[in-house]
């Protein structure tokens, strides 16, 4: 108990410091509470923090979807940190892109279970018991299907109602609106436990399954990010 409220004082103080350390390029903000009411906070780095600049692209971080894979919420903790330090140093290549780009840090989308894993290891899901790695609307499908019904759009879908009858965790929907209110135009979501990087369209095509290669028209485009990631590290392949 004491461990986990020291822990969550320090993670606070990270995120307040950074803003302090950093006020002239950094800001904190929430998107949202969790199913228990705990704050889904983003610091934000951008030489205009809070406003959309016109041209500059949005990117954003996402970690800790599953409660127990600390990791990934600790990578994005120390790359804030890091963002930081660096753009007071007068590192040139990130204040090149905190100049240019607006980068967006989620360390945690799944609080509630992150706060429990200390005492007893309740897994991956939110407090409802919900997985959000795979609670978001499988628009995936869609495209495929109209893929097969020549003559339908595939660039444009809505999320379809059904979607909206099933649960929608509070965590997933903050996103969702997050989404909705920035144009975001990179992301990535940090699991742990594996090497593995997969983007967007990794489902088959065929739902009964195995690895059918399914590239749709970005394929060079979602392999050559995935490829920058993953050969940035030693043991990761592509
Ligand atoms: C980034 O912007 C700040 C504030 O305008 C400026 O002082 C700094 O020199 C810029 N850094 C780079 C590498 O362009
Ligand atoms: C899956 O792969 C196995 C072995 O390669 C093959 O025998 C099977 O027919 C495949 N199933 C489908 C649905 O493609």
């Amino acid at each position: 108990m004491w461990l986990q409220m020291i822990i969550l004082w320090l993670v606070l103080r990270v995120q307040i410091s950074i803003e302090a350390r950093c006020f002239a390029v950094a800001r904190t903000y929430s998107i949202g509470r969790s199913m228990e009411g705990r704050e889904l906070l983003v610091v934000e780095f951008s030489d205009n923090p809070g406003k959309h600049d016109l041209l500059e692209p949005e990117t954003k971080f996402v970690g800790n979807v599953h409660g127990n894979e600390v990791l990934s919420r600790q990578l994005l903790i120390h790359l804030a940190q890091f963002l930081c330090t660096e753009y007071l140093r007068g590192n040139q290549r990130i204040q090149t892109l905190i100049n240019t780009t607006r980068i967006h840090i989620l360390p945690s989308v799944n609080p509630d279970r992150y706060e429990v894993i200390g005492s007893f290891n309740l897994g991956t899901n939110n407090a409802q018991n919900i997985d959000l790695n795979r609670n978001f609307p499988d628009l995936t499908s869609i495209v495929y299907r109209r893929h097969r019904q020549k003559g339908h759009r595939t660039d444009h879908i809505p999320i379809p109602d059904s979607y909206w009858f099933g649960k929608v965790a509070p965590e997933t929907y903050a996103v969702m609106e997050w989404i909705r209110s920035v144009p975001f135009v990179l992301s990535a979501s940090f699991c742990s436990g594996d090497l593995l990087v997969s983007y967007p369209y990794d489902l088959s095509k065929h739902p009964q399954g195995n690895d059918t290669f399914s590239p749709t028209p970005d394929q060079k485009v979602f392999k050559f990010l995935a490829g920058t990631y993953a050969n940035a590290h030693q043991k990761y392949k592509l």
